[in-house]
């Protein structure tokens, strides 16, 4: 059968473990999906960067939309990164050519989700989007498939790994928020402007998109009241601590009278809280809802392995089965805070 040639767009922490992962797994790939899995093409910017492995039996591209619209692929695999620039353009001119794509950029599909969905349904190819969402935790098939029976009243968590090990080693190990920070960047949990994981927009950017799963709602960032961690101090931990609490960056989205209301900021949850424990890079998603009643699912939420784990899941999925609508349709409504853009 034919093979699913994959072209990958951003060959940084995640999209190098994806290109190992694919390397790894490819028998495992092909004897579950069906056909074989192989990566066809690469791009990034800098072409002479030594990546630990040998790119050359790889078409390369200096430019990532000549990729997406390149006869070497059937699905682009977006991990440039940003909301707009190339990993916008990358992924337009993909599906524009009829082509899948596999995407971890929560910051696009929190913008621009709706619009691109669409233009996936139009053409008939699927927009996957598992690693976008608390790295390698499940939690977009787990919503999409195995709670597709339930009406959901609460989703909320932990849903940046940054901000997470920053709070978790700035209490247990006393270290300064900027040296925590700097080895999140360090070892590739941060984004490319780690102000979206410290101020919230990034927790924000995956609410958005786990709400619109979870209660069947457009995809609305901007309806979010988000506050960051870059002003906790070491002092705020402390007294928290003596009063018997952690402090945690959550979002949470719940069902009101009004509508669905969408929040982040730093909370202060009791050390005997299952959600306290949750320490590291490591998330958190706790979703109530009707038939399951509470179901929480905990891993890591950021990192290469473990987000490539995510984006592969999606892959195998395009290569097995027929694309499903991306977010299905809206059923309800947002509440809609009045404040100024993000
Ligand atoms: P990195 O910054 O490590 O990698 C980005 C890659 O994109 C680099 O290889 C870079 O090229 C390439 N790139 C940038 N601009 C261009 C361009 N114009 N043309 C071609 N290539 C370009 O990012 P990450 O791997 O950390 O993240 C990728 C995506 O995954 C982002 O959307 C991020 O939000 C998301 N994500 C990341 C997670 C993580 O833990 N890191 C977890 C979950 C999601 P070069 O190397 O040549 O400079
Ligand atoms: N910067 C993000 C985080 C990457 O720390 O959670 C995973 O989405």
């Amino acid at each position: 059968s034919q093979p699913l040639r994959v072209g990958v767009a951003g060959l940084g922490t995640v999209g190098m473990s994806v290109v190992r992962i694919l390397a790894r797994q490819e028998n495992a790939l092909a004897a579950r999906c069906g056909r074989p899995v192989r990566v066809t093409a690469v791009s990034s910017r800098d072409r002479s960067r030594d990546r630990g492995i040998d790119l050359r039996r790889y078409a390369w591209f200096d430019d990532p939309v000549e990729l997406a619209r390149s006869g070497e692929v059937d699905c682009v695999v977006e991990l440039i990164g940003g909301d707009e620039g190339p990993a916008r353009a990358t992924v337009e001119a993909a599906l524009a050519s009829g082509k899948h794509v596999v995407t971890a950029n929560k910051a696009l599909l929190a913008r621009h989700g709706l619009g691109l969905a669409r233009a996936a349904e139009e053409a008939g190819v699927a927009l996957a989007f598992e690693a976008s969402s608390a790295g390698g935790i499940p939690i977009v098939k787990a919503l999409r498939e195995a709670l597709a029976g339930n009406a959901v009243s609460r989703l909320y968590g932990i849903l940046n790994g940054t901000c997470n090990y920053i709070l978790s080693r700035m209490e247990l190990e006393g270290l300064s928020f900027q040296d925590c920070l700097k080895d999140a960047q360090r070892l590739g949990y941060a984004e490319a402007d780690p102000t979206f994981d410290v101020e919230g927009f990034d927790t924000a950017h995956k609410l958005a998109i786990l709400t619109s799963l979870a209660f069947g709602t457009e995809i609305d960032a901007e309806a979010i009241h988000v506050e960051g961690i870059s002003s906790i101090t070491p002092l705020d931990l402390r007294m928290a601590d003596e009063l018997g609490f952690r402090i945690k960056l959550l979002g949470v989205a719940e069902r009101t009278k009004t509508g669905i209301e969408q929040r982040v900021h730093p909370t202060m949850v009791p050390k005997s809280s299952a959600i306290a424990q949750v320490m590291g890079v490591t998330n958190a998603v706790t979703i109530d809802a009707d038939a399951v009643r509470e179901l929480t699912l905990i891993g890591p939420g950021a990192g290469g392995d473990p987000t490539a784990s995510a984006v592969v899941a999606d892959i195998a999925d395009v290569a097995s089965a027929p694309p499903r609508a991306p977010f299905g349709r809206p059923v309800d409504r947002l509440e809609k805070p009045q404040r100024a853009p993000m």
